[in-house]
């Protein structure tokens, strides 16, 4: 699994910074969740980890070995807006990614591979409650499940850093509250690293065993923006195997302890 180590990382674009002065530590198996305001760096710090932009300074390491330049297998996202392919069926999405990783000319299996492949992509479908949607198309899902079926797509990889843009900003309170149990369970199961970015500070509380915030300085005298960095580093020393803490009680004392 991932740890991963940030050192002295900025971001900037055309010359402007967004993001400055990035120093963090994350162990196996955290759950940190990414706060900050609008237009802070939050998608830009996720996208560093993927390899889809690269530091202007510092360093990244995962397992204390320099990030891999390309985005990998071995590091899934999720975005807001489901991700998924329209004109594939629920199963055949969830297929999809380890069939171009296994047969990577026709993205095909046959026999004996193709049937374990199936039987894979189930479990996870099982994982996340769509195995009986599995022979649907995407535009017969609900906002919900189409974002279970884009989670199960990317758990399929075995990704062990697992990277989540606001995934669940787009859903009803109901469904948000059903996908952060499936979410947690999951996490649990796999032992992986998460960093979720998440606009509901609740959501950030309630599901990370950490959470950074992102802030802004004030601009400069000449006007010029300095960047974001991680402001507050919130540990809430919660790990994965303490089942009862996830109750309400344990948010009352985190919000507590948040609010000083
Ligand atoms: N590819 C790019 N080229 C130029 N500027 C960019 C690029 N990507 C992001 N930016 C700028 O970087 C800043 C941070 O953007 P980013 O999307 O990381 O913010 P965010 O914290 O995720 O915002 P939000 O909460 O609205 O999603 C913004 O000012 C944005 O305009
Ligand atoms: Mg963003």
């Amino acid at each position: 699994m991932s740890a991963v180590t940030i050192r002295d990382v900025a971001k900037l674009y055309d010359n402007v910074p967004v993001l400055r002065d990035i120093n963090v530590t994350v162990d196996t198996g955290e759950f940190c969740t990414v706060v900050g305001a609008s237009g802070c760096g939050k998608s830009t710090f996720l996208r560093m980890l993927l390899s889809e932009e690269q530091p202007s300074s510092g360093v990244i390491l995962i397992d204390g070995k320099p990030i891999a330049p390309e985005p990998g297998p071995d590091r899934g996202v999720v975005y807001q807006r489901y991700s998924v392919f329209p004109h594939l069926s629920v199963l055949d999405n969830v297929m999809l990614g380890p069939s171009f990783s296994r047969a990577p000319f026709m993205a095909r299996l046959f026999g004996a591979a193709a049937r374990a492949l199936r039987e894979e992509a189930m479990h996870y479908l099982d994982a996340v409650g769509l195995a009986d949607a599995r022979d649907q198309y995407p535009a017969a899902l609900s906002g919900g499940m189409q974002q279970r079926l884009a989670i199960a797509q990317t758990l399929i990889m075995q990704p062990k850093l697992l990277l989540l843009d606001e995934p669940f900003g787009a859903l009803d309170p109901g469904t948000r509250k059903d996908m952060h149990d499936l979410l947690r369970t999951l996490w649990r199961d796999s032992g992986m690293t998460v960093f979720m970015v998440t606009h509901d500070l609740q959501e950030g509380f309630s599901l990370g065993t950490r959470v950074l915030v992102f802030d802004k300085p004030p601009m400069s005298a000449s006007g010029a923006s300095r960047g974001a960095t991680i402001t507050y580093d919130l540990q809430l020393k919660r790990r994965p195997s303490a089942d009862a803490i996830w109750g309400p009680a344990h948010f009352k004392e985190i919000q507590e302890n948040a609010q000083g």
